[in-house]
């Protein structure tokens, strides 16, 4: 059983993508493997019909699908931008949701969301939208467990962990599910 983190932010010093190789990093620590991928490194045009018809989905979508497809379970950690996800994330999920190969990653593997903001709500109304995508729109399974980050410029300490013990155990455990879900589904 292998789990997938990846942050809905291409941003360099991101809270989102520390959130989510935090993720990984406790994994690893409980035995899991785990890997991070950065969006950077998928990064995708605007989608529009006309350049999908004419030359197709992008080979950076169909690469990022095919790591998905490498992995049991997935945790996306995403921003919130004006009270939603960052067009970067809806358009990452877009184009792959666009590659008709087997099998549909989004319907056979298990996800989580979190999300790290520097105001007050950590990224709540972000998520709540993320979910839905996932769900309803991809047909994904979603634990109902998450960790949503206030106070993000505060929030790590050095070492990449969370300066308050009782949020780095909430987020410990959000990984948890997401690795016992994981391991259900693949099994
Ligand atoms: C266009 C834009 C809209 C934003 N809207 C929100 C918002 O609705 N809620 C919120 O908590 N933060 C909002 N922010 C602040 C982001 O949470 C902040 O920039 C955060 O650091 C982005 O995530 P990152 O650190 O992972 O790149 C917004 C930022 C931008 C650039």
């Amino acid at each position: 059983m292998r789990l997938l983190f990846f942050a809905g932010s291409a941003r360099e010093g991101s809270h989102n993508k520390k959130l989510a190789r935090l993720g990984q990093k406790v994994a690893e620590a409980n035995g899991i493997e785990a890997v991070f991928a950065d969006l950077c490194d998928y990064s995708m045009p605007i989608y529009h019909g006309d350049l999908e018809d004419a030359e197709g989905v992008p080979e950076r979508a169909q690469a990022l699908k095919a790591l998905l497809a490498e992995y049991d379970g997935v945790m996306i950690v995403t921003p919130e931008y004006n009270a939603g996800i960052p067009a970067l994330l809806k358009n990452t999920l877009d184009w792959v949701s666009r590659v008709r190969t087997e099998p549909d990653v989004f319907r056979t593997r298990v996800f989580a969301v979190s999300g790290a903001s520097p105001g007050y709500y950590g990224a709540m109304r972000s998520l709540l939208q993320l979910r839905e995508i996932l769900a309803v729109g991809l047909g994904a399974t979603v634990i109902p467990q998450q960790m949503a980050l206030p106070g993000a410029m505060k929030a790590f300490a050095e070492d990449g962990s969370l300066v308050d013990d009782t949020r780095q155990k909430m987020f410990a455990d959000v990984v948890e599910a997401l690795a016992v879900a994981a391991r259900k589904f693949a099994a």
